[in-house]
């Protein structure tokens, strides 16, 4: 299935988006059985979450290719990004996003120019939803960040006062 009549670049940026989007899914896919293995189930179930939210951005990238009467042939997986700890992962994690970031930034600007009413819509749409995401990893790499030092802290203190007596 080929559509010649479709604008190519906007064809080039769906089939890189749903390369990125799967890359996303097997990542937080993989990185929730990693970290329910060191015993963070909380942790598991909100990275699980978030890989089913981009099987939802797959789903509708597909959707849009069938759409324009285009093949998905997503063929650019790439490695899953792991680490030592959860910040770790959580790094790899912001790269992957910030790669949707700019790749959306793109390809809205490129169907922005070409005076593509729907692609732009269905790209700025995407883009939204993963800068709200990358926002959330901030905020949750921060928190992690500042209970990271409480815990260091808290055990220089115990320490000291253990010196102390
Ligand atoms: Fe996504």
């Amino acid at each position: 299935m080929f559509n010649a009549s479709a604008d190519q670049h906007t064809l080039g940026f769906l089939g890189r988006a749903l390369s990125l989007e799967l890359s996303a899914v097997q990542q937080y896919r993989t990185q929730a059985r990693l970290v329910a293995v060191w015993g963070l189930n909380d942790v598991a179930e909100k990275l699980q979450h978030e890989a089913e939210e981009e099987l939802g951005h797959v789903d509708r990238i597909i959707a849009r290719m069938i759409a324009l009467a285009v093949a998905p042939n997503a063929s650019q997986l790439r490695p899953v990004g792991l680490g030592r700890n959860l910040t770790e992962l959580l790094q790899q994690n912001q790269w992957l996003e910030q790669q949707l970031i700019q790749l959306y930034t793109v390809a809205t600007e490129h169907c922005h120019l070409v005076g593509d009413y729907d692609n732009h819509l269905f790209f700025s749409k995407l883009l939204q939803e993963e800068q709200g995401h990358a926002q959330q990893l901030m905020l949750w790499m921060q928190q992690l960040g500042q209970t990271q030092t409480k815990t260091r802290t808290t055990t220089k203190v115990q320490r000291q006062s253990r010196a102390t007596f």
